[in-house]
């Protein structure tokens, strides 16, 4: 099995560190974990992964919806460990309202950090991957990009943009050895979730058939095998994983 570079936008986050540490058992893969500049956890979180025995993730820091500083981070990384073969667009924030009481900054916020980064990362390393022929992208989407949620029409716009691109860009490279897809997980254990007021979050879980939340390892390993070798013909797809919350 190739050894590859994977980069994972928001890559300490909860779904984001799941993915490091799956994709890093994966070949022996060298794996970047994204966050942005001066994030205060930086160091703690690769200590932690440094003692779970990971010695083949890195930082990568860049603030993936600015231009200049994903491309200065994404040279960063091609010219130190070599160009991404797997890009994980997994950076998500969210900024729920009703939409009568969301503000133009957080309908902005939630659009360029889930959605405008997928544009300005996937850019910095399509080239590269169709000129050597082989790449995987997928793109971390949402059971609420699917389906809507009362509450965020800025996160489930941004979600179901991000399938839409995955979409049209598979089309561009499918015959160039790169595939692009989605996961849309339902609700995963994580901080995102876990900030949700109490009495909502009760009434999301008893509406979700599975009866629990997703463990961040499970949402993890479909990545890891959208990302494989073994994977090579699924493109376009966007693949729900979501407790039987929204079937299609
Ligand atoms: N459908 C229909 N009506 C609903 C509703 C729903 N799903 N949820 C709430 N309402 C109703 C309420 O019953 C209430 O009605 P009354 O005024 O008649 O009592 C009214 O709408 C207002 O509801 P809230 O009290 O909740 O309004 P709020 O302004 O205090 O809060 C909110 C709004 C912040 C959006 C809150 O509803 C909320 O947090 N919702 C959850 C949003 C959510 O699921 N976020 C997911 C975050 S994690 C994530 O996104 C990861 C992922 O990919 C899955």
């Amino acid at each position: 099995m190739t050894k590859r570079v994977a980069l994972v936008t928001g890559g300490m986050g909860g779904i984001g560190t799941a993915v490091c540490r799956r994709l890093a058992r994966m070949n022996g893969n060298v794996v970047m974990a994204n966050c942005l500049p001066g994030y205060e956890k930086k160091d703690q979180w690769l200590a932690q992964l440094r003692a779970e025995g990971y010695d083949n993730v890195f930082a990568a820091e860049g603030d993936v919806s600015d231009f200049d500083s994903a491309a200065g981070m994404v040279r960063g990384i091609v010219s130190e460990i070599g160009p991404v073969d797997i890009l994980v667009n997994s950076a998500g924030i969210v900024r729920d309202n009703v939409l009568k009481k969301m503000s133009l900054s957080d309908w902005l916020a939630v659009i360029s950090t889930n959605l405008n980064s997928a544009f300005i990362v996937t850019k910095q390393v399509i080239e590269g991957m169709t000129e050597r022929g082989w790449g995987r992208i997928v793109n971390l989407s949402s059971v609420n990009g699917q389906r809507g949620q009362f509450g965020q029409t800025n996160y489930s716009a941004a979600k179901a943009g991000l399938h839409g691109f995955a979409k049209a860009l598979a089309q561009e490279v499918v015959r160039k050895g790169v595939t692009v897809n989605s996961v849309s997980p339902g609700y995963v254990e994580t901080d995102m979730v876990k900030s949700i007021r109490k009495d909502v979050l009760e009434k999301i879980v008893a509406g979700i058939p599975m009866g629990r939340l997703a463990h961040p390892e499970e949402i993890a390993a479909l990545i890891a095998f959208l990302a494989s070798e073994e994977a090579g013909y699924i493109t376009g797809a966007n693949i729900a994983i979501n407790g039987g919350m929204y079937m299609s």
